[in-house]
């Protein structure tokens, strides 16, 4: 059940991808669309109704990493207790009811987001491309891709200046959904947790005594707080959650997003006509790549079977670019009725804040097509994630 397409890339989700990771897949998924992947011990399913059938099968569970973090405690200088403090607030791997409690509320939060940042991010993107225009030419990944979404959650929360410069960082918590590699990261991500919760509940604090920020207001009415926890916690570790699942993954959307359009891939699409293609950007760039879940019962799918208790990880790139889901020529940007795949996942855990990153890679296309022509002005640079599709670097000129 491991085909020789796997064998030649031992390195391939455990590294960020290569830039032409499409023929890599398509390689793969043409020797089965399920198959044992043993450089990740675990099943690698690449065909899109494969990936669908099983993230909404009741026997496909989410993978937590709560029981290692608090095996890692005290480990090498690690120090989980910032991290096991967050769990409780990240939906990702609850089930049941407790999952149900916490979409429920998260799903309020979104709304409220949605309307205070989308307007405010569409404003940001002109900015930035007005002072890009007249530097002549800019880094599209670093002043403007990721600047986007936390700019426009500080605006919303009263955040000033000095106080961003210190929570730039928040968006490395995304980290915490991949499987970190050394006991560094381990201690890096539990620093981190540990030093953004100072800030932002610092600021809860004085928010809710001035009741400055709606967006606040909403995360207290309706955010449950968890045992041990104070309110003001429980809204700073809500905002860390939705700063870190939100920026990296838009950011990567708009950054590799050109990238794909200025390339083969977006070859028919000109530049004025990039938001009418944004939801087949979503489904191309596919910034989350994979997710793991496990199984909790023997499942028989595409001739292959797997046994209760074994890892799966879902490509969830090499599924968007499965011609099952998209017909002929999935490489290509185009004007599709397949929508975005499931570039915000499917069944129990899709995406709380779809509707916020379809609408800011929208915004940040549109302005993005009313500027001169665009063109690379050098490679662009990825960041270490192998989960999430993020560009640190790229630069770009204006024609
Ligand atoms: C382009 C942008 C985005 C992409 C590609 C994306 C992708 C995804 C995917 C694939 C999942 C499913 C994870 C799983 O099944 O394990 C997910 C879940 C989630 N996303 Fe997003 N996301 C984006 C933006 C956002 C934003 C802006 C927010 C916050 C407002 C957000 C909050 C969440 C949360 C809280 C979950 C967990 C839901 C649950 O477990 O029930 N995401 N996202």
């Amino acid at each position: 059940v491991t085909g020789a397409a796997i064998e030649s890339h031992l390195d391939l989700l455990l590294r960020p991808l290569p830039l032409s990771h499409a023929s890599i897949f398509d390689a793969i998924r043409s020797d089965g669309p399920v198959q044992w992947a043993p450089h990740l011990r675990a099943w690698l399913v690449t065909g899109y109704d494969e990936s669908t059938k099983l993230l909404r099968h009741p026997a496909v569970r989410e993978a937590s990493g709560e029981e290692l973090w608090r095996k890692l405690d005290g480990i090498a200088g690690i120090d989980s207790s910032a991290t096991l403090k967050m769990l409780p607030y990240f939906p990702f791997w609850m089930g049941g009811a407790e999952h149900k409690r916490s979409r429920e509320a998260l799903t309020e939060i979104a709304k409220t987001l949605y309307g205070e940042i989308v307007d405010q991010a569409g404003r940001l993107a002109q900015g930035y491309l007005e002072e890009a225009r007249r530097a002549g030419g800019f880094d599209l990944a670093e002043n403007f891709a990721s600047k986007l979404y936390p700019e426009a959650i500080f605006h919303a929360l009263g955040i000033g200046p000095d106080k961003r410069a210190s929570l730039r960082q928040v968006h490395e918590l995304a980290a915490i959904f991949e499987a970190p590699r050394t006991t560094a990261q381990y201690r890096r991500i539990g620093q981190e947790f540990a030093k953004s919760h100072d800030i932002l509940s610092s600021h809860v604090k004085e928010s809710l005594r001035s009741g400055a920020s709606s967006l606040i207001r909403a995360i207290a009415a309706v955010t449950p707080v968890a045992e041990d926890d104070s309110q003001v916690d429980a809204i700073a570790r809500t905002l860390a959650l939705l700063i870190a699942t939100g920026s990296d993954t838009i950011s990567g959307a708009i950054a590799y997003g050109v990238y794909e359009l200025l390339s083969e891939s977006g070859r028919d699409i000109e530049q004025k006509s990039w938001p009418e293609v944004a939801a087949d950007v979503m489904r191309h760039v596919s910034s989350i790549v994979a997710m793991r879940r496990e199984l909790t019962a023997d499942i028989e799918i595409a001739g292959v079977h797997m046994r209760s208790g074994d890892p799966v990880v879902f490509a969830i790139i090499a599924a968007n670019h499965d011609a099952a889901l998209c017909g002929e020529d999935p490489h290509r940007i185009a004007i599709r009725k397949c929508g975005i795949g499931l570039a915000f996942g499917t069944g129990a855990h899709v995406c709380i804040g779809l509707r916020i990153g379809r609408s800011i890679l929208h915004s940040a296309l549109s302005a993005l097509a009313d500027a001169p022509r665009l063109r690379l002005g050098g490679e662009p640079v990825a960041s270490d994630s192998p989960a999430i599709r993020v560009c640190k670097s790229m630069p770009m000129e204006f024609i």
